[in-house]
């Protein structure tokens, strides 16, 4: 079953192209990962696959999640979708994040929302969603965002977009803006959440290593086209596309690099 379909996708500002004629469908529990270095177009992908383009920018094409048209569609149409069908983390996760209320009533809010949940019922809802991204301590519930590190606070945007149980996980960078000690951490527990509740996944990195990692299948951006699909082994072993050649080797660089760095 597809769960999304994304069609002939344009985004435009005043008629310049920034996405291209970009296909791609995710079936139900398949994880595809989107690369391509920054500013190619992954954002304003991902953005239109949920209608949050920012304003001025507009996008062509098809989109179809879970059935339902995206593009064109009034607000009030697409809503019911975000959050319920697709759930979203970004980079920062201080954008998912009110500043002056503590973690565990914001996620008590997608909570009570979506699973209409009360009293001592919604208090455990949010105790277990904390304990399922590993924040299970009673003090992060108490905590504002500024008191927790950034891998916590990622952990807690993450606790968010799965509080309406999404059948799509879509992560932009989700690990970029964290220390690389914690990104493996967030990385395990993505990886973790998905297969558990067997949800697709949808997972922008500039990094092909994390892509290739996460997912089964990539889509190559490049200035807003893309310039190739295929199963992430076959890529990485026959790329055919010269960009998608560039990336894989600089990957195989940095890998050498390192390893003849003397790991231990
Ligand atoms: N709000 C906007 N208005 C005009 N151009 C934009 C806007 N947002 C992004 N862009 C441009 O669109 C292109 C793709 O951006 P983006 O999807 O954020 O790239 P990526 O996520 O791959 O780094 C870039 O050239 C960027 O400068
Ligand atoms: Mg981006």
């Amino acid at each position: 079953m597809t769960l999304l379909d994304v069609s002939a996708l344009g985004v435009h500002a005043d008629g310049t192209p920034l996405v291209d004629r970009v296909s791609f469908s995710v079936a139900a529990g398949e994880r595809l990962g989107l690369i391509g270095e920054s500013g190619s177009g992954k954002s304003l992908t991902s953005l239109a696959v949920v209608g949050l383009l920012p304003a001025g920018l507009v996008a062509s094409g098809s989109v179809v999640l879970a059935d339902r048209e995206v593009v064109g569609a009034p607000d009030a149409r697409v809503r019911p979708l975000r959050g319920a069908v697709a759930g979203f983390v970004f980079q920062e996760p201080l954008t998912a994040l009110d500043p002056l209320m503590r973690v565990g009533r914001q996620i008590a809010e997608p909570i009570r929302r979506y699973r209409a949940l009360r009293g001592a019922a919604l208090r455990e809802a949010v105790a277990a969603s904390l304990a399922e991204v590993a924040l299970g301590e009673a003090r992060i519930a108490r905590a504002y965002p500024h008191e927790l590190s950034g891998g916590q606070r990622q952990r807690v945007a993450i606790a968010m977009a799965l509080a309406a149980r999404p059948q799509l996980l879509i992560a932009d960078e989700p690990t970029t803006a964290l220390d690389v000690t914690v990104q493996d951490e967030v990385l395990t527990l993505i990886e973790r959440l998905v297969a558990e509740r067997g949800m697709s996944l949808l997972f922008i990195s500039h990094d092909l290593a994390v892509v290739a990692r996460m997912t089964e299948r990539i889509v190559v951006l490049r200035s807003g086209v893309a310039v190739e699909e295929g199963p992430v082994d076959r890529v990485l072993r026959d790329p055919q596309h010269p960009y998608t050649a560039a990336l894989v080797a600089s990957a195989r660089a940095l890998d050498d690099a390192l390893g003849e760095g003397g790991a231990a």
